[in-house]
This record gives C-alpha cells, structure tokens and sequence, in this order.
C-alpha cells in the first residue's frame, strides 16, 4: 500500500482521496484555505455528493485519510504526490495557472525523497505537463493523468473508470502509479504527456459536442413538430453513436466543459488550426438558454412584471454547484426582462441571485406564479402532483427545459407544456408551423 499526498481538496482531490483510501493506501490532502484544512478534519465536506461525508468520516477514524495546510508536512515521505489544483478560465478564455505555479514553485522546496512521481490531475492546456517537467528536473518524475470524474457521481466514477489514462516519459513513474489502478480492473493507456493532455480536453469537447448536437436537434424538432426524445433515442440506438450525453435542455453548464472548450479553441487559435466544431458546440450553448426564455415569451409575450416559477439552479441534479449554471444565466435574462422570479432547488439554502429573484424552500411555494419553468432535473420534481402545480400556476403553461416532467401527466392536469423539442400536442404544433 502507498502513502499519498493530494494537494487541492476540491471535486477531484476529495474523489481521488477517497477513491485511494477506499483501495486501502494512506493519504494526507493539502490545501492552502486552512478552514477547509479544518473542516476536512472534522469530517465536514466543501461541497455535496451522495455517500462522501459517510465515506471521509469511515477512513478518518481509521487514520487512512488526514489533511494538513502544511505542504512540506504533507509530501514528506509520500511515494506519489497528486496535484489537483483548480485552473479556472481567464476572461480570454485562457486557463488561470496560477494555482498550480504557486504549488510547483512550493514543491521544489519539499523533501521528495521517497517520491516515485509527481502526478499532475488539474485540467490544463497541452504542453503544462512538460513546463512543470522542467521546473521539476532533477527533483521529481512527473505524469500527467486526466480525471474523468463526474461531480455528484465523481467517487464512483473514480473506482469505475472506463480507462486510466497515464502520460509519462518514464515507464518507472508510470508503473509506480499505474499499479495504483490494478485493481480496478479498466484498460491502462499509457501516453505522452501532451496526448494525455489532448485526450482530457478532446473528450470533454466531444461530450459538450454531442450535447449541442441534441440540442440543435431538439430545436429542429420543436419547428417539425417531432418528439426530441424519440428522434435521439432513435439515434443513439445505432452502436455506433451510443445513447449517453444525448440529452437535450438548457445547455452544459458547471465549471469544466464551456472552460476547457474554450481552452482548447484558444490552444488550437494560437497553433493557427481551426476547430470549428468546438467553436460550433460553444456557440449552440450560447444561444441554448435563450432559446428556453424565447419558448417562455412566445407564450406569455412580455415578461415584465409575470411571475415565474423557477425549479432548479444547479448546474445538473446531484449536485449543489451552480458554478457557471446556466439556470443562473436563465435567471438573469428573466430579470432583465422585468420577470419576477420565485426558485427552488432542493440543494441550495442560499444563493446570490439576480434583482426581484428570490429563492423558496419548497416546489410548490416556487410554482405560485403565471408560468413554471424546470432548469434542473432533479428527479423529485416528477413527485409533485401535476394538479397541485396547476392549482396556483394562473397562465396553466410548464417550460420544461430539461424534458424532465411527464408530459402526459402535466397535461392530464389542464396545464400546457412545452419541453425542449417536445409540446404536449406536437401534431397540432405541427399545423401551427404548416
Ligand atoms: C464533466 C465530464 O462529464 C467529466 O468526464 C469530466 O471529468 C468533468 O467534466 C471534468 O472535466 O472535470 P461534469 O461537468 O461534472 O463532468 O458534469 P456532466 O455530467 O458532464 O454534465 C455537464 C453539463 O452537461 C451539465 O450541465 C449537464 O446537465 C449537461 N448535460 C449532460 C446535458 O445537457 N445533456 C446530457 O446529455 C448530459
């Protein structure tokens, strides 16, 4: 068993920790907020995810998992010390490095005697790895390994990976991490450090590509009147395309795809190549949340001074991040409108909302308004009795920009509905547009 360290306790540093403590290795977590240190300690998370705060107080108590905010006590005498720190986007859509510069400059002050590798996990722009390399030379071997962690889902995906994927130029380093995943049993791909790089942001461009894709395809089936579920089921039933990250809505939302998207069109703008689906994919998200006010104004004409219920802020279920949220963009259009906005999402207790936007503690208390509109899709709002959102809903019209609800139900209850690619009566919808 290994002694690890992880340096950034964020989505990815708290997965990883878990994940190897669950394996049975030893793990000291480092950050630099020593409240976070502190709350870590007392077995209080930074964020919500089924399972995790059961988990961190389990290992804990057995002593396989401690934090400190001492960096040079927390590599001392680890075998591999994991770097994941968070590299947000700039406003020119470049990644902010300064986080991981500070943590490279620290760690060439550390004792990485006992150290097999330094294992760099942060999303970065191809070509990083090689810099921290340098910076590292004669101290440390260091790879990069991409995460695919989902949040809300990230343990888990941890201890199911599709495949590990290793970029090093030392097969030393690279074994002494990759036997970390052995007994995980998925493909082990061992790469440059570049490819590895490209292989995290080529993937999460291609899920963020196929989901604009749904979405372009749902807006087409709104103007033909066809049912966007059906139509992707149908598509994503060949092999050859799969069914998952098909998903019409709102948009992708949270703080990785439309960050790495855009680091990658900058990465590739700067090498003078174009990639044009990836501006392509960006652009289908841009447009994606207005496309769900414009359903809203179709139907009730001017927002100003309607009121409008609103379910979800999260970014997506399971998870009570709104970094980078497009319900929270959606919010935004909807006050500058003049829309007086009640919103409930069963993960958020408190929230900075945009002006005449107030957050309610229950479904029904947000649902008190003229229209309802699902930015999030959680699945207990299918739980709520259609006919007691149609009880106080005085315009009777649900958007449902998650396709979320069950269309036969809200319409059973004398509501309207319209989804993202789907209305309760699509050959009606049909005539409209013939
Ligand atoms: C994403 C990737 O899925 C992970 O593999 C990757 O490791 C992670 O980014 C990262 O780079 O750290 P995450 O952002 O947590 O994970 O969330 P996803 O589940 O991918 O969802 C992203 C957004 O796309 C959400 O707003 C979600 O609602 C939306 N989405 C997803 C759709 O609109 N339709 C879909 O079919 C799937």
């Amino acid at each position: 068993m290994s002694r690890i360290c992880i340096i950034g306790t964020g989505y990815v540093g708290m997965a990883s920790a878990i994940g190897f403590a669950e394996l049975g290795h030893t793990i000291v977590g480092f950050d630099i907020m020593p409240e976070r240190v502190a709350d870590l300690q007392r077995g209080i998370t930074p964020y919500r995810e089924a399972g995790i705060e059961e988990t961190l107080a389990k290992h804990l108590k057995t002593g396989r998992m401690r934090f400190t905010a001492n960096q040079q006590e927390a590599v001392r005498s680890a075998q591999l010390v994991l770097i994941s720190v968070g590299t947000p986007a700039l406003a020119d859509g470049s990644c902010d490095l300064t986080g991981l510069r500070q943590c490279v400059a620290a760690l060439r002050k550390c004792d990485l005697t006992d150290c097999a590798a330094v294992v760099l996990r942060s999303t970065v722009p191809p070509g990083t790895s090689d810099d921290v390399a340098k910076q590292l030379e004669n101290i440390a071997e260091v790879i990069y390994a991409p995460e695919f962690l989902r949040e809300g889902n990230a343990v888990a995906d941890f201890l199911k990976p599709d495949r590990t994927v290793i970029g090093a130029e030392s097969i030393t380093a690279a074994v002494a991490y990759a036997t970390l995943f052995e007994p995980l049993q998925a493909p082990i791909m061992l790469t440059s450090r570049r490819s590895a790089e490209l292989i995290k942001g080529a993937s999460n461009a291609f899920l963020a590509l196929k989901i604009s894709f749904a979405n372009e395809i749902a807006n087409l089936c709104d103007a033909l009147g066809a049912d966007s579920l059906d139509v992707l089921r149908g598509v994503g039933s060949d092999r050859r395309i799969g069914p998952a990250f098909l998903m019409p809505g709102i948009g992708f939302g949270g703080p990785c795809f439309e960050k790495d998207l855009k680091s990658l069109e900058r990465t590739a703008t700067r090498r003078m190549v174009n990639c044009e689906l990836v501006s392509g994919a960006l652009r289908v998200n841009e447009r994606q949340p207005k496309r769900i006010v414009e359903i809203l104004t179709a139907e009730l004409g001017s927002l100003q001074g309607r009121r409008i219920g609103v379910w979800g802020l999260a970014f997506k279920a399971g998870t009570d991040d709104i970094r980078d949220s497009l319900a929270v963009r959606i919010l935004e259009d909807l006050s500058e409108r003049g829309a007086i906005v009640r919103a409930f999402d069963p993960a958020i207790r408190s929230a900075n909302l945009p002006e005449n936007c107030t957050l309610v503690t229950t479904a029904l208390d947000a649902a008190d308004a003229d229209a309802l509109l699902v930015l999030t899709e959680w699945p207990e709002f299918r739980e709520v009795s259609p006919h007691a959102i149609a009880r106080n809903l005085s315009a009777r019209l649900v958007v449902d920009g998650r396709n979320a609800l069950d269309i036969e139900r809200i319409v059973d209850a004398g509501l309207r509905y319209r989804g993202v690619g789907r209305t309760a009566d699509p050959v009606l919808e049909l005539e409209a547009v013939s």
